[in-house]
């Protein structure tokens, strides 16, 4: 069934207290739960519907008496619904049995490594017990856990621990209590056996908060960067938005079978491994900064998520776009906020944008939704992030903090709206946000249109502004945003003539007019990525040059070199011969070169800027621009471009990498200018080894200190045949296999999966078919079949199809097991209309052929049914 957002309403009974008992064993868990129930004032006289996936009812009694299926409730597949309930409070029991350990979706109740563990978020509670599995029904929980007490000496649920003890036959129980009400998605359980890291907090009004880290035995020697990046959270938020943390402990458990990230279960966040574990041998310089970011995000849900949370699904953005935002920000502050803006700008362009382009494009609010999972997006996420940004950029940070302080004031325990976050930002500052409105209302990526023009003799530059939005489903017209556009103006010797500037484009189109502009301007556009939007503003190679150079705006130094880069690529591709690479690569002009160069080798400018800058803009990116997609001459020039610039930068390249190399015995940091160097240095040696300079990369990886310089290695030879290839894969396997190190297995099962060799498709096989493969675990699974999928677009667009043919059987198979991942995996295929002829004809095979298949999930069956539709 689709469900719509204009059709919310409260039910006519509403759960405001929640009692559970777990008892656990191995064959299947019993959950006891009591429910009472409060009508709505008025009561309605209205059947009561609780949701229920894949339980079986033991007994349900109401007030102690017993009820008859037929006369008094019925039952279905997607749940029970009481006939006529009392128009009085009552209290509902309900016994029924679930069988976690045959739960490979990974949803409600199951288990991983041996370990029982609960994801709820959005629709799992039901696969628990029988409940409105709604977020507007907020209750107080009393959780009991009862369990072997040997296998699974660890239990945990929400809130405070209030009791515990022994039991015969060797079981034990635990009780919590949670005194804040929430949504059942926040619930969480677990019972395993698990070691943990302890610390110690004390918020700014002098709270003791106890802070666990809990995960498998092996791993307890990289809990301690979580457990830093937690305590920064914590400070920065008081700093930040005088937001406390309002619990006596906060758990994270750390699993290896987790769908998405991470979970922020009121006072018991469950994560994935991958975003928990980090020391300076297993984690990647971009592993510490995702754990750093993920922990604090979960962290700051405790406001904006739990305190405050979501009325319905279709507002998963108030928490989500709004919780991203806050992480991207502490992100920014713990290091280098040009780096960090790049970085996200980066995943906007080339997964966002696309999105917007394609079949799935929505709203960060959607309007409707057969699965909701299908909708924990890049663009409720990343653009949700970005929305919140542009209330920042317009109202100014002291009035964004107003808005801020107002909203939690105001929604304090309560579900609510994306138009409450709104209205709480205007109210703060007296603004009028109607037309704001629009963000939340219209999907698809506006692009601004810009004109200067410059009047010497009155000094007077200027600029039109205009806007239009392409149609997306549903959705053929679009009304005018309200965009942000933060504006500077150089002179030519690259002196400032105006200042950063919020320019707001309210109408269709507007001009603007700078005044005492006393020589001609270069104009700096959209600085920091100041709205999620398209710039159309024609430049020349060496006007490009001259921002890549000069602009004060770090983020448009580094924008003037992908656009560079970009126009390059398109124009090379355009029409080419992809078979003639060498005579590509004499195309390459010098325009490039020489900027690359020159930004190589700036004095005194970031590594890690330079490092962004002088990396190619993705296949993903880069596709968008090309119509129809061409991939075979797209990456024949990437290709060629790369070459290119190793061999007339060779030297430069060379010198640039030995003169990088970490002082001797130099003990790892995280420093940004450590994290600067590595990045550098990884990218001379990714050019240096496209013309076969192995040395270095065999060196670099037998004297590695760290897994950042280890797997750039790795990566750097996995392309060349030879014996430098097969001893570097083979070490770095053996080495993680004696470690146990899961996650570094999967990095070692990406790079291979991301590889553009002939034989791409045999190597993704066999790696499915090697020791290391677990097919019920969603990161080895990604590790291998997304990254083809994704990442590896020489080998999915194969011209002979094999590509698609063994994804869409890995969609199908894998979403027998679990629909989210299969779901996810499906969405490769939503760029099949912007290719053409025969690859065009077989993506949309596929897609038939997923879509037809029988016992398909409605989750894989939304992603196909809107991506042919
Ligand atoms: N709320 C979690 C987070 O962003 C994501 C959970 C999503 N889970 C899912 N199955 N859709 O931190
Ligand atoms: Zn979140």
């Amino acid at each position: 069934v689709e469900r719509f957002r204009k059709d919310y309403a409260l039910p006519a009974q509403l759960v405001g207290a929640v009692e559970l008992k777990f008892e656990i064993f191995e064959t299947e868990t019993l959950v006891h739960a009591a429910l009472h129930v409060e009508p709505a004032s008025p009561p309605r006289r209205e059947p009561m519907v609780l949701d229920g996936e894949e339980l079986a009812l033991r007994s349900i009694e109401m007030d102690g008496a017993p009820l008859v299926e037929g006369s008094d409730f019925t039952l279905s597949a997607a749940g029970l619904t009481l006939l006529s309930p009392p128009l009085t409070p009552f209290t509902l029991r309900t016994v029924v049995a679930i069988k976690p350990q045959e739960n490979t979706q990974l949803s409600g109740l199951y288990k991983s490594s041996g370990n029982f563990v609960t994801q709820c978020e959005a629709e799992g509670f039901r696969r628990i017990t029988y409940f409105q599995d709604r977020p507007d029904i907020m209750a107080t929980y009393k959780v009991r856990i009862e369990a072997d007490k040997q296998a699974y000496p660890l239990l945990l649920s929400n809130g405070n621990e209030v009791g515990k003890g022994d039991l015969p036959s060797g079981r034990h129980f635990a009780e919590f209590v949670d005194p804040f009400r929430k949504p059942s998605y926040l619930f969480a359980c677990v019972a395993g056996k698990l070691d943990g890291i302890e610390d110690k907090y004390t918020t700014a009004s002098g709270r003791d908060v106890r802070l666990a880290i809990w995960s498998e035995p092996e791993n307890i020697d990289q809990l301690g960067w979580a457990m830093q990046s937690l305590k920064d959270a914590m400070r920065w938020d008081e700093q930040t938005y005088g937001l406390e943390y309002d619990l006596d402990v906060y758990h994270i458990v750390a699993v290896n079978d987790f769908n998405m990230g991470a979970m922020e279960n009121k006072g018991l966040n469950v994560f994935n491994t991958a975003c928990v574990l980090a020391k300076p041998s297993t984690a990647t310089d971009d592993d510490y900064e995702r754990v750093q970011g993920v922990v604090a995000h979960e962290y700051f849900h405790n406001w904006s998520g739990n305190r405050v949370t979501c009325r319905d699904w279709f507002q998963l953005t108030l928490k989500e776009g709004l919780t991203v935002f806050r992480d991207q920000h502490f992100s920014s502050d713990m290091t280098s906020e040009a780096v960090k803006r790049i970085e996200d700008a980066r995943i906007m362009r080339s997964a966002q944008f696309a999105q917007d382009a394609g079949p799935m494009a929505h709203p960060i609010r959607p309007e409707s939704y057969i699965a909701m999972d299908n909708f924990y997006t890049v663009t409720v996420y990343n653009k949700g992030a970005e929305v919140i940004r542009m209330y920042r950029t317009l109202l100014g940070a002291q009035g964004f903090r107003k808005g801020m302080d107002l909203y939690f004031a105001r929604h304090d325990g309560q579900a609510v709206t994306c138009d409450d976050f709104r209205a709480a930002m205007a109210d703060a500052n007296g603004r009028d946000l109607t037309q704001f409105e629009r963000w939340y209302l219209q999907a698809g990526t506006p692009t601004v249109k810009a004109r200067g023009e410059y009047d010497a003799e009155g000094g007077v530059y200027s600029l039109t502004l205009s806007q239009t939005t392409p149609p997306t489903p549903g959705q053929p017209h679009k009304l005018p945003f309200h965009i942000p556009v933060v504006t500077g103006l150089l002179a030519r010797d690259g002196t400032t003539l105006v200042d950063s500037t919020v320019l707001e484009l309210t109408e269709e189109e507007q001009t603007f007019k700078f005044e005492g502009i006393t020589s001609p301007p270069v104009v700096s556009l959209l600085r920091g990525f100041s709205a999620p939007v398209k710039v159309d503003l024609p430049r020349s190679d060496e006007e490009l040059a001259f921002l890549a150079a000069n602009d004060a705006d770090p983020f448009n130094r580094w924008d003037a070199s992908q656009r560079l880069a970009t126009r390059v690529l398109l124009e090379m591709a355009a029409g080419c011969d992809a078979t003639q690479t060498d005579a590509l690569e004499k195309e390459v002009p010098s325009s490039l070169i020489d900027a690359f160069r020159a930004t190589l080798c700036a004095p005194g400018l970031d590594n890690s800027l330079k490092a962004y800058s002088l990396s190619l803009p993705d296949f993903g990116t880069l596709s968008q621009e090309m119509d129809p997609i061409e991939p075979d001459s797209l990456l024949a020039a990437l290709k060629a471009t790369r070459k290119a610039i190793a061999r007339q930068l060779h030297s430069e390249l060379a010198a640039a990498y030995d003169a990088l190399a970490p002082p001797a015995g130099a003990a790892f940091t995280l420093e940004p200018e450590a994290v600067g160097r590595r990045r550098l240095r990884n990218v001379c040696l990714s050019y240096l080894a496209k013309l076969g300079d192995e040395d270095r990369a065999l060196a670099q990886f037998r004297s590695a200190t760290c897994m950042t310089e280890s797997i750039a290695a790795v990566r750097a030879l996995v392309e060349s045949p030879g014996a430098a290839r097969d001893e570097v894969l083979s070490t770095f396997y053996e080495r993680a296999k004696a470690n146990k190190e899961a996650l570094v297995i999967n990095k070692w099962l990406a790079v291979q999966a991301a590889a553009d060799t002939p034989d791409a498709l045999e190597t993704v096989k066999s790696l499915m078919a090697h020791e290391s493969f677990d097919a019920n675990n969603p990161n080895t699974l990604r590790s291998v079949v997304n990254t083809f999928a994704g990442a590896n677009p020489a080998g999915f667009h194969k011209a002979d199809g094999s590509g698609y043919r063994f994804i869409s059987e890995q969609v199908i198979d894998i979403d027998k097991r679990n629909p989210q991942v299969a779901a996810r995996l499906c969405n490769a295929f939503n760029t099949w209309r912007r290719y053409s002829g025969a690859r065009q004809d077989m993506m949309k095979g596929e897609l038939m052929r997923i879509k037809e298949s029988p016992g398909l999930s409605k989750d894989t069956f939304e992603i196909a049914s809107r991506s042919l539709a």
